[in-house]
């Protein structure tokens, strides 16, 4: 033992005190919470006919491989340029139906269906396939583009954004077929005029389709965009297109405009000043015989806040009188 502790690594001890937090060794010694598929016994019955769903059952999960096999075969068909949301949704709507009939399914027996497919094994097929197909959905975020009815249930119906957009991308597609079948040697600054109206009206409605759902824009339309922003500075070499960045525009034209303002109001200030400090020398030296204090101060205050604007900003507004003596002399 001496010799064996030291050679025991660290994760083997992690691992054994993992397992049992992840097996579902305490589901299974419960057998009765486990949804039993075994029904009442009737005459005549083989054990086949028991551990076996009845046909109801049967056809209804075929039914759910059938739906789920076709929104799989559009969805990978449509992987590029990707159109999943927008050409799959009536496969998508039919599994969501199909499973959900599933669920409600009651054989004859009164059994419902769902026990013979759910919670039975650790490989789950029927929940783990159509998990699959809600998962890729939720991944595109294909639910933003169409619209919903009031009960929540999904249509095939896209959203007016949506349906806009298409529309503006059909147009610039159009306007650059144009331009690709005129002539390849066309494909200058002249395409780029040619369908820059079309092009910043489909960037429009994208940034407006951004401004309504955020993070949450349909897969179609993010890359519909993308592609379409690739096509115009890379394929045709327009000018790369103006990225909304409106706010960093605005951030930069008031870091520009500051210091203008500020040598604007320097100016401003300063001859303002001076006029007033060639005044008050003057009455300096009415007071100064009778040394007052408070007013030379105060000169000197004006006259050091006009070499503080003039030289340096961090130039301290003390020793006024310093100031005042180098002006005066
Ligand atoms: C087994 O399941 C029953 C009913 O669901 C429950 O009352 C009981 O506490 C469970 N036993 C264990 C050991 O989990
Ligand atoms: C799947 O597609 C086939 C062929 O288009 C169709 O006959 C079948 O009804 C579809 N399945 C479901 C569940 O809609
Ligand atoms: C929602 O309403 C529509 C019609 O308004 C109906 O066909 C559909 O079955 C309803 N869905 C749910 C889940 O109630
Ligand atoms: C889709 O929405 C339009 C309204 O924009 C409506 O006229 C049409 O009936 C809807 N189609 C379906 C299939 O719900
Ligand atoms: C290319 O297009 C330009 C204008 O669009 C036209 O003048 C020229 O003749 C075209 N060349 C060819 C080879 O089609
Ligand atoms: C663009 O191409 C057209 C037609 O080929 C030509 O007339 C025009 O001069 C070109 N413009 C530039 C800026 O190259
Ligand atoms: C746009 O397309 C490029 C390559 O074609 C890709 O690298 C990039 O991630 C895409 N952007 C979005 C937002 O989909």
């Amino acid at each position: 033992m001496k010799l064996l502790i030291p050679h025991v690594p660290v994760w083997c001890i992690v691992m054994i005190w993992a397992i049992p937090a992840h097996s579902k060794l305490e589901d299974d010694n419960n057998a009765s919470a486990k949804p039993s598929f075994l029904g009442d016994v009737a005459i005549g019955e083989t054990i086949d006919d028991i551990i076996s769903p009845s046909d109801v059952c049967k056809e209804i999960v075929a039914l759910i491989g059938s739906a789920i096999s076709n929104f799989t075969l559009c969805s990978v068909t449509n992987a590029r340029p990707i159109h999943l949301c927008e050409w799959c949704v009536e496969n998508y709507i039919k599994v969501v139906e199909v499973h959900r009939d599933f669920l409600a399914k009651v054989d004859e027996a009164g059994n419902p269906c769902k026990e013979y497919f759910l919670n039975l094994d650790r490989v789950e097929i029927v929940s783990d396939a159509y998990k699959y197909v809600e998962d890729l959905w939720a991944k595109g975020k294909c639910n933003s583009c169409f619209r919903t009815l009031p009960n929540g249930t999904l249509t095939n119906n896209a959203t007016e954004e949506v349906r806009q957009f298409v529309t503006d991308y059909e147009r610039t597609k159009g306007c650059f077929d144009d331009w690709l079948n005129a002539n390849i040697t066309g494909l200058n600054l002249t395409a780029c005029d040619a369908c820059k109206p079309l092009y910043d009206q489909m960037n429009n409605k994208y940034m407006e389709i951004g401004e309504l759902y955020g993070e949450n824009v349909c897969v179609d339309v993010v890359d519909t965009m993308n592609i379409t922003r690739e096509l115009w500075s890379e394929l045709f070499q327009c000018v790369p297109e103006r990225k909304v960045e409106f706010w960093l525009h605005i951030g930069f034209g008031i870091i520009a405009i500051i210091p203008l303002i500020f040598y604007f109001f320097a100016y401003v200030l300063s001859t303002k000043q001076e006029a007033r400090v060639l005044q008050q020398h003057r009455l300096a030296e009415v007071f100064a015989n009778t040394s007052a204090s408070g007013m030379s101060d105060l000169s000197g205050y004006h006259s050091s806040r006009l070499q503080e604007s003039t030289r340096s900003r961090s130039m301290p507004t003390t020793e006024p009188s310093d100031n005042c003596d180098n002006r005066v002399t």
